[in-house]
């Protein structure tokens, strides 16, 4: 009887997982003079199965050519017309009308990024930001929008005057009272959510010799501790989130929510550009979109999903600044792969495997299982313990597993050929790997209420063998 509760309680919490598993956007810029056209483009997300964009502007082209496909778009008013927006109401109605009425809802835009860092912006628009974007939401009354379009405006991590540790964020002084409570205020009233933008290669490259890559690249390691809660963080981008998320919270804004508008990492970049590279720009990649689409959220909002836009989907030539501006793309403007990275659920479950590209690479990433090798095998995947999982979770998740999941434990009984390494995580994977291989890798039966994940390469934990299915 107690068994029989406890499968209904892992069973229920391993749909609760599911149901809030987070997205995968990719941001859509397009800076370049050499990309495909916006017909194309669309054809190309849709082959990727990427149902979510962000443009920059609202550019006629490409959201005609975004009607009908059922990919949800959001569009921006660029910080070149905060101004008028935010000094004329008519401005922002003829926008509206215009730029967002006119396409919706064959085009499924569902959000209006209004502007975009604009703290950052060398005009010093950021005056204008709450201002433009209360009109704009008045237009979306006007024309009825209000409950399918969002506003909001990313900003860019410099926002934030503390950062490390997390649980010390806060936000620039001189922005709180101008511009961050008005701006959460709307946020609030309006159902919306805060745009962030948050690049880890930044930190990374400027302190290389301090922040490890593996935690950098959300691979093994030993994670930080943040001094102010006592909680782990394994990732430097899930440090980075929860500062926004602790400054936010400083101000007694933690009902509202937050979307990662950008985050990617360059595949290449100048001699000075510590960290940018084809190998790291797929992991760093690769290993967000599983951590997005079969995590749960960050540390401190846990119960919060993750939705997240990459960037970028193409190299942009024209951009300006050091080499790895051109190089976030994950495409090449004539659409081949720069490199190979599962981007939706089923690619995960797949083993990363996804419509092949000419001349793709396949730098599938390294999970965190302390798994060294670097090639995929076709097809096959394997099921592993979350090492961050709590203690208790894990071993009520071996005992379900072993007894009545009748998962085959006995090569990790004492003296058995996977007793070695003796800790809780490998026999835990051993465990879960067994009961997900013989339930036929179906959906759901690699996650122990968010305790395991699938993996694409053999698990590696001392010698032993992790069967696999196929
Ligand atoms: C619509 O958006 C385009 C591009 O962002 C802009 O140039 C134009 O002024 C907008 N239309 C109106 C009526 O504001
Ligand atoms: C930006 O403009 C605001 C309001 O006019 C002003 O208080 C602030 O000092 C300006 N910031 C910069 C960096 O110029
Ligand atoms: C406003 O939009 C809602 C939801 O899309 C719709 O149900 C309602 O009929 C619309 N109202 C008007 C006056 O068009
Ligand atoms: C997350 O949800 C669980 C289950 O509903 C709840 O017990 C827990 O307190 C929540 N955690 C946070 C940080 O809100
Ligand atoms: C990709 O390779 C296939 C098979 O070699 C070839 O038929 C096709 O034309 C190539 N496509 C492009 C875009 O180069």
């Amino acid at each position: 009887m107690a068994h029989l509760a406890f499968s209904c309680f892992l069973l229920l919490l391993s749909f609760s997982a599911f149901a809030e598993a987070g997205s995968i956007g990719i941001n859509y810029g397009r800076i370049a003079d050499n990309l495909p056209t916006p017909s194309k483009v669309v054809e190309l997300l849709k082959s990727q199965g990427l149902n979510r964009v962000k443009l920059y502007d609202t550019n006629t082209d490409v959201l005609t050519a975004l009607a009908n496909s059922g990919i949800n778009v959001v569009v921006a008013l660029p910080n070149e017309q905060l101004y008028s927006a935010a000094n004329d109401p008519s401005f922002a109605d003829a926008w509206v009308q215009a730029n967002i009425s006119h396409y919706y809802p064959a085009t499924k835009i569902e959000a209006i990024a209004v502007g975009n860092e604009v703290f950052v912006d060398p005009k010093n628009t950021t005056q204008f930001l709450v201002p433009a974007m209360k009109n704009i939401h008045a237009s979306l009354v006007k024309y009825n929008l209000t409950s399918s379009i969002k506003i909001s405006s990313p900003i860019a991590l410099s926002a934030l005057q503390s950062s490390y540790p997390a649980s010390s964020g806060s936000f620039k002084s001189e922005l709180i009272e101008p511009v961050i409570k008005p701006m959460l205020d709307l946020l609030r009233q309006t159902g919306s959510y805060l745009m962030v933008n948050g690049y880890p290669f930044f930190a990374y490259t400027a302190n290389a010799d301090q922040i490890s890559l593996n935690y950098a690249l959300f691979k093994e390691n030993p994670g930080v501790v943040d001094s102010g809660n006592g909680l782990k963080y394994t990732s430097l981008f899930d440090a980075q989130i929860d500062a926004v998320f602790a400054a936010m919270s400083a101000l007694k804004y933690d009902d509202v929510k937050l979307v990662v508008t950008e985050t990617g990492w360059p595949s290449k970049g100048d001699e000075k550009e510590i960290g940018a590279s084809e190998e790291n720009a797929a992991s760093y990649n690769g290993n967000l979109v599983r951590r997005v689409l079969t995590g749960s959220g960050t540390p401190l909002r846990p119960n919060d999903t993750l939705d997240v836009f990459l960037f970028a989907l193409f190299n942009e030539n024209q951009k300006t600044g050091p080499s790895s501006e051109k190089n976030y793309g994950l495409f090449y403007p004539n659409e081949q792969k720069v490199y190979d990275i599962p981007l939706t659920e089923a690619e995960l479950k797949q083993g990363g495997e996804s419509t092949p590209f000419n001349g793709s690479k396949s730098l599938v990433p390294t999970p965190p299982s302390g798994d060294v090798s670097t090639t995929s095998v076709k097809g096959q995947t394997w099921c592993v313990a979350n090492e961050n999982a709590e203690e208790e979770k894990l071993k009520a998740a071996i005992d379900y597993a072993c007894g009545e999941g009748e998962a085959d434990c006995r090569p990790i009984q004492s003296g058995a050929a996977c007793y070695d390494p003796n800790t809780l995580v490998a026999h835990a994977s051993y465990a879960f790997n067994s009961y997900y291989q013989k339930k036929s890798r179906g959906v759901g039966t690699c996650d122990f209420g968010g305790a395991a994940y699938v993996v694409t390469q053999p698990p590696k934990f001392g010698n032993c063998d992790f069967p696999t299915g196929y």
